[in-house]
């Protein structure tokens, strides 16, 4: 088993603004072409056989779609696409509004790439009552003993007293709340959780616990665990990658000079452990020579987060992070992208949802499949190369 090294990776080619612009014409036409299958219903979080079904707009994952929706809305300006992403908002609020399967963090995956992003778009009110309506569920997970956000579960579950990394991404809803109401507590509350979970998500050589557990009585920090990753201290791909764009979404709204080399630790961490085609294995234990699933989504993802933290450094890292960014987007474009919908009606294969192994606890589906958050961040990280992108998170 091996990683690239540092000079394998400097050798690694960039992609091109004329291959971003032909990949994002792809991604976008593919999206049209769903859009009959994925405009009342939503696409499950992954595929089977490279082919998502229809779901309700239920679970983690369905913002996504209407993410993607919105970016191909971006770079056609196709009517249809604008019908199909106001269609979606209304299943958003009404989801809220009905507090159909919202006792979870992920309101932020759920309600920025779908209702803050159509808010930003279209000024939609629809978008922005639903986006609000998250926000203040999503404050209600936080705990005041420990400071922090409980993932999953109901409220208080003593086998649940915990955060993940994943969170960082849910926090900006939050910020966006704070800003649109003028009321200071979402900030608050995602600052605050933002500080517990940087102090103990990173372990001392940057790579991360999935999850973190406090002690519901005393609210003290108690141990890190995994769930999706390979064992309780190896590096989850995605939950190292959560970990990169979190960090610069962290940096983004707190402007804490701090979390500056948080990020450049955890993303180093993430580029030492990929294999020569620069796309992770599920876990980043694994390396060449391993007979593991990738998970494409963490490419995509890290790059998105490394783009964004790019535009707050100084000009030499800036460029270095933008270069290695390019790298991450070419080996997904080239390699790993959906080129026709005859292959699958998803737009990246080969990722990663869950995958059991005898020293986790998640359950196994989704392997070595699409799934929709890779789709969307590959988008995201597409238009980000493509112009200056006004983000939704
Ligand atoms: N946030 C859940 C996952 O990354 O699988």
């Amino acid at each position: 088993m091996s990683w690239i090294t540092k000079q394998q990776l400097a050798d690694m080619p960039a992609i091109s603004a004329p291959e971003v612009e032909r990949a994002l014409d792809i991604a976008a036409r593919l999206v049209i072409g769903n859009l009959p299958d994925f405009t009342d219903r939503f696409p499950k979080a992954y595929s089977e056989n490279g082919f998502y079904d229809a779901a309700d707009n239920v679970d983690w994952t369905t913002g996504f779609w209407t993410g993607e929706v919105w970016l191909a809305y971006e770079h056609t300006g196709k009517e249809q696409l604008l019908e199909a992403g106001k269609i979606q908002m209304d299943s958003f609020l009404e989801r809220v509004e009905k507090k159909r399967d919202v006792e979870t963090h992920d309101l932020g995956f759920l309600y920025s790439p779908s209702c803050v992003a159509g808010y930003k778009l279209t000024g939609s009110q629809v978008g922005r009552r639903a986006a609000l309506l998250a926000a203040r569920e999503l404050t209600g997970r936080f705990h005041e003993k420990g400071e922090f956000i409980q993932a999953w579960g109901p409220l208080n579950a003593p086998d649940n007293y915990r955060l993940i990394i994943d969170c960082l991404l849910n926090l900006p809803l939050l910020y966006w709340a704070s800003e649109e109401t003028g009321e200071e507590r979402y900030r608050q509350v995602a600052e605050r959780h933002i500080h517990t979970a940087l102090s103990h998500v990173i372990r001392e050589d940057f790579s991360t616990w999935h999850t973190f557990f406090f002690d519901r009585e005393s609210g003290a920090a108690d141990h890190g665990a995994t769930c999706q990753g390979y064992r309780d201290g190896s590096a989850w791909a995605r939950g190292q990658a959560w970990g990169v764009y979190g960090t610069a979404i962290s940096y983004r709204y707190t402007r804490k000079e701090e979390y500056i080399p948080v990020f450049e630790g955890v993303t180093e961490y993430f580029l030492s452990h990929l294999p020569r085609d620069l796309v992770p294995f599920w876990d980043l234990e694994f390396g060449d020579g391993d007979e593991q699933p990738k998970d494409s989504s963490s490419g995509a993802i890290a790059a998105c987060g490394i783009l964004e933290m790019a535009k707050y450094l100084d000009e030499k890292k800036s460029a270095y992070y933008r270069e290695i960014a390019k790298k991450l987007v070419k080996a997904l474009a080239d390699h790993y992208a959906v080129k026709d919908p005859k292959e699958s009606n998803g737009l990246v294969l080969h990722s990663t949802y869950s995958n059991h192994s005898p020293y986790n606890t998640c359950n196994h589906y989704g392997v070595d499949e699409c799934n929709i958050w890779g789709d969307y961040f590959y988008m995201e990280a597409l238009t980000r190369l493509y112009k200056d992108w006004q983000v939704y998170w």
